[in-house]
């Protein structure tokens, strides 16, 4: 059942069936500031403007308090690394909103990724994981970069598992959690849940759009909304409250360069799917400079000056790619308004103290 539901100034499709029948009775699914969600024990704090967890949480892994911490200690713990130096962290950096600042990852033995480094904020409510959607689900992602030999360097996930057994901290914790040893089956689904606590909503845009608050933004921003929804026709692909369609498109990033990444492609087989990559949220767009899948933009003004181009031709580029002769004063409004899409909830103080 898919139901058109207008909140404060947003068309929202209303993907979700909350089972209410009444997805519309306002504010729909979007959740009032502060409101929590009890699941498994842990309360999941989900800020204004974003949808309901219950949902999106697997039914295979709950949110659990313990299991959460446990999470948050292997993502921060550099121990998970083949020589002690890498963590998820390391890449993933709370501060810069779950991303580091670079065009592509850095890995052990500084290593370099062959693409830019994804925010983890508001996983919880996507399924494929990794630009191209490779990863089904969270909890396969958690345990990827592991053993690759670019990221994290450990020799096999059997090699990850014996290393931490090796750490009775870490031995009991999995005991209380999952009733045995360490597992990477088990560590995969701390990892994940932890991950799924880590949300960016509130955001000033949210408090104008959806709250109604007429001080929460700019004017600059105000008109910038109107034409994201407009004329420049990013909601075409960056919709919803959480802005992807969580699909994938061609864009033309890699196009004008001999590298040769054939995204979504690589997955599907589908040559549709050539050189297409997973629409990005933009909540905290301001924080996880450099942008694109290749890190290429410095700056929101180079990433609109882009798009009013109508990104880059080539035989596969998105038929929504189109030129948009956005004025200058437009191109400042929609920066403006991405600037306001900074919010709350995906703060975290990493761990002081890890399990020996
Ligand atoms: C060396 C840097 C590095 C390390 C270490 C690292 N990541 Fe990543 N992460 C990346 C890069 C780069 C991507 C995008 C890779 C791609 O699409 O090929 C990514 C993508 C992801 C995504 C997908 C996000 C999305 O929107 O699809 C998740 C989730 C993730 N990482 C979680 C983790 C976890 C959990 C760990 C630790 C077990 C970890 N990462 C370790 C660099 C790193
Ligand atoms: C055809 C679908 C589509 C449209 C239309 C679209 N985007 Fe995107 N957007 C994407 C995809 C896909 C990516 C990642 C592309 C890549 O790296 O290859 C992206 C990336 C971005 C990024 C960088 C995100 C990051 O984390 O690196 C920003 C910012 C952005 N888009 C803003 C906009 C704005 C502003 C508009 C309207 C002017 C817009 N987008 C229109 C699909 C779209």
């Amino acid at each position: 059942m898919a139901q058109t539901c207008t909140v404060g100034r947003i068309i929202h499709a209303a993907i979700l069936s909350l089972g209410l029948g009444l997805a519309c009775l306002s504010p729909g699914s979007v959740l009032p500031a502060d409101q929590g969600s009890a699941k498994g024990g842990y309360v999941l704090k989900v800020p204004f403007g974003l949808e309901a967890p219950d949902e999106y949480i697997p039914k295979e892994n709950p949110l659990t308090q313990e299991k959460v911490e446990l999470g948050k200690l292997l993502f921060f713990d550099p121990r998970l690394s083949q020589n002690n130096t890498i963590s998820c962290a390391t890449c993933h950096i709370p501060q810069l909103a779950w991303t580091d600042g670079q065009p592509v990852g850095v890995g052990i033995h500084r290593q370099l990724a062959t693409r830019n480094t994804q925010t983890i904020l508001n996983r919880l409510y996507s399924k494929e994981q990794l630009w191209h959607g490779k990863m089904p689900s969270l909890e396969a992602q958690a345990q990827n970069p592991l053993a690759k030999p670019v990221r994290m360097g450990m020799p096999s996930y059997d090699a990850e598992v014996a290393k931490l057994n090796a750490i009775s901290g870490y031995r009991e914790r999995f005991r209380t959690v999952f009733g045995t040893d360490v597992t990477i089956e088990g560590l995969a689904k701390a990892i994940a849940a932890f991950e799924r606590t880590i949300l960016s909503g509130n955001s000033p845009a949210d408090r104008f759009d959806m709250g109604g608050e007429e001080t929460a933004i700019s004017e600059s921003a105000k008109r910038g909304l109107t034409l994201f929804q407009g004329k420049a026709r990013c909601t075409r692909c960056h919709s919803g409250f959480n802005f992807t369609d969580e699909k994938f498109h061609n864009l033309g990033i890699d196009w004008d360069t001999d590298k040769t990444d054939l995204g979504r492609y690589l997955v599907s087989k589908d040559p549709e799917d050539v050189g297409a990559f997973k629409t990005p949220t933009i909540r905290e767009i301001a924080r996880t400079a450099p942008y694109m899948h290749d890190g290429r933009f410095a700056t929101l003004e180079e990433v609109v000056d882009f798009y009013d181009r109508g990104g880059i031709q080539n035989p596969h580029l998105s038929n929504l790619m189109v030129p948009l002769h956005l004025t200058e004063r437009e191109k400042n409004d929609l920066v403006a308004y991405m600037k306001a899409l900074n919010g709350e909830g995906w703060q975290v103080e990493p761990p002081t103290e890890f399990p020996r």
